[in-house]
């Protein structure tokens, strides 16, 4: 009994603070590289958060849960993710390592929750960067199409899914299925076919493992030019629409907006206050990525100062941009038409830009590059650190002589990422992602709380504010959040962590 009790107190023990320092101290050609600036570190963090949250996500949770109102989604999904940031403020600062909130739960809650949440993480990262690879093949199809080159349809989607002919294009049937039907056709007439894989996705995330693989300096240089011209692509369409808006309002906000809170069918999350919290939940999606910035502290020059920048800046950022394009967006088309896979062309279309749409693909297509890009770096970092501390195979650790990365974990993740996208459904990856996020947050939001109390002393850089208050609200908020996902997501997430 006591051997058992023994045995269990071990799983809590904690790694040592000093010990933890000290690590984020190493240098030398077998550490990894300290070449991050703060504006590098904010656009690495944009570079994770504006993807297919806000590109794809936007419209269908508008239409079917929010209307307008979407905004006020995103204000509360942007305050869940407030408190969450400044707890991971704290730690990146006070921690410096790439391992992020699993070397914060080791530091604070032991090494059983390390190891949970070492796995918790690769369903943000590792899943993340299959979810948008596979959005990202639909783009860069659709865009491909465009221009009048056909990719064999066989290797453009996952395993299984069903595909059709429908405007001279190979189309989802389970996107475009009431479309067909809508314009009198029964799709059983249209040829149909059956994918085998997505080889799109799987080089996409080859080339993205490549450029993680030869450096940091590179990878962040190659991150930070996207993202220019990403934010540059939202800001056009802001532009764009807010013109068209100011010049327009009789045809948008007094006809579109006139039910900024459609009222409640009746439904738990269909219009109406319910309906705001379950659009929420869909495009907190849209946030995930500014605590991927915490998993580059050892490669940051002043990660003390520079982290909370990194994190927090980015999240600033991105809450606005996301505040505007989704009312805007609302604004200038009826809520009720926006379910479509590209909501943000539609929308850039309905102001009558002819060029648009090419133009809001293009972001989109840049725009998830840097995602999976910060999230693999992401995935492999906590490899690292997780080898680090013998909870995997020294391999997984080994930092390459001349690019000063960590090549294997890089190569090996990149590898089985590839296959995730090319192989899976995005639909059940989605949810485990924002799932696995969310715990990850609480457990980072408590870690925080309980340092405080264990070690008051320590010097911290960035200190969170409003201690418990801050900490308990990540907690909650993002606790209220995982309980509006569905239960298959909850039973997969228990799955996963066994
Ligand atoms: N926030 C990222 C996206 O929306 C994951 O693609």
């Amino acid at each position: 009994m006591s051997n058992q009790v023994s045995r269990f107190s071990r799983l809590l023990i904690t790694k040592p603070m000093d010990v933890l320092l000290s690590e984020a101290q190493e240098s030398g050609e077998h550490s990894l590289k300290r070449a991050l600036g703060p504006i590098n570190l904010v656009t690495l963090g944009i570079g994770a958060i504006i993807g297919a949250g806000i590109f794809v996500l936007t419209g269908a949770a508008a239409a079917q849960y929010a209307g307008p109102a979407i905004v006020l989604s995103f204000v509360l999904a942007g305050i869940a993710c407030v408190f969450a940031g400044l707890c991971y403020a704290e730690f990146a600062s006070l921690i410096p390592i790439a391992g992020s909130a699993y070397t914060y739960g080791y530091a604070t809650l032991g090494e059983l929750f390390a190891w949970i949440i070492g796995w918790d993480l690769i369903l943000e990262y590792a899943f993340g960067a299959a979810t948008v690879s596979s959005g990202w093949s639909g783009y860069f199809l659709s865009l491909m199409n465009d221009f009048g080159i056909h990719i064999p349809p066989a290797l453009t989607s996952a395993p299984g899914t069903k595909l059709v002919l429908f405007g001279g294009n190979w189309e989802h049937l389970a996107r475009v299925q009431n479309t067909i039907q809508a314009a009198g056709i029964d799709p059983a007439s249209l040829p149909q076919m059956t994918a085998s894989f997505n080889l799109v996705a799987f080089l996409a995330i080859m080339a993205v493992t490549t450029i993680l693989v030869i450096g940091i300096k590179e990878s962040a240089n190659f991150n930070s030019a996207i993202v220019i011209v990403k934010v540059g692509i939202v800001l056009v369409f802001i532009v764009i629409a807010g013109a068209y808006v100011i010049e327009n309002p009789e045809k948008t906000i007094s006809v579109n907006w006139k039910d900024f809170i459609p009222p409640n069918t009746g439904d738990f999350g269909s219009y109406g206050w319910s309906g705001i919290a379950r659009a929420a939940s869909v495009i907190f999606f849209a946030y995930i990525g500014f605590d991927a910035v915490s998993t580059a502290a050892q490669e940051a020059k002043n990660p003390q100062k520079d982290m909370p920048i990194g994190i927090m800046g980015s999240l600033a950022i991105c809450t606005v941009l996301y505040i505007l394009v989704s009312g805007l967006l609302t604004a200038v088309v009826p809520y009720t038409s926006l379910n479509v896979a590209e909501p943000v062309a539609i929308g850039i279309d309905a102001t009558g830009v002819k060029w648009g749409s090419y133009l809001v693909k293009a972001g989109a297509i840049f725009g998830l590059g840097t995602v999976m890009l910060v999230m693999l770096l992401g995935q492999s970092r906590v490899f690292y650190s997780m080898a680090h501390d013998g909870l995997l195979p020294k391999w997984a650790g080994k930092v390459h002589p001349r690019f000063r990365t960590p090549y294997i974990s890089t190569i090996l993740v990149g590898f089985c990422v590839a296959l995730f996208g090319a192989l899976l459904p995005i639909n059940i990856l989605g949810e485990l992602v924002s799932i696995g996020t969310l715990l990850a947050f609480v457990i980072v939001s408590a870690g925080v709380w309980v340092l405080r109390k264990r070690k008051p002393e320590l010097q911290r850089p960035f200190k969170t504010p409003w201690v418990p208050f801050v900490p308990l609200m990540g907690i909650l908020v993002s606790g209220l959040l995982m309980l509006s996902l569905p239960f298959d997501t909850w039973m997969r997430l228990i799955v996963w962590l066994v």
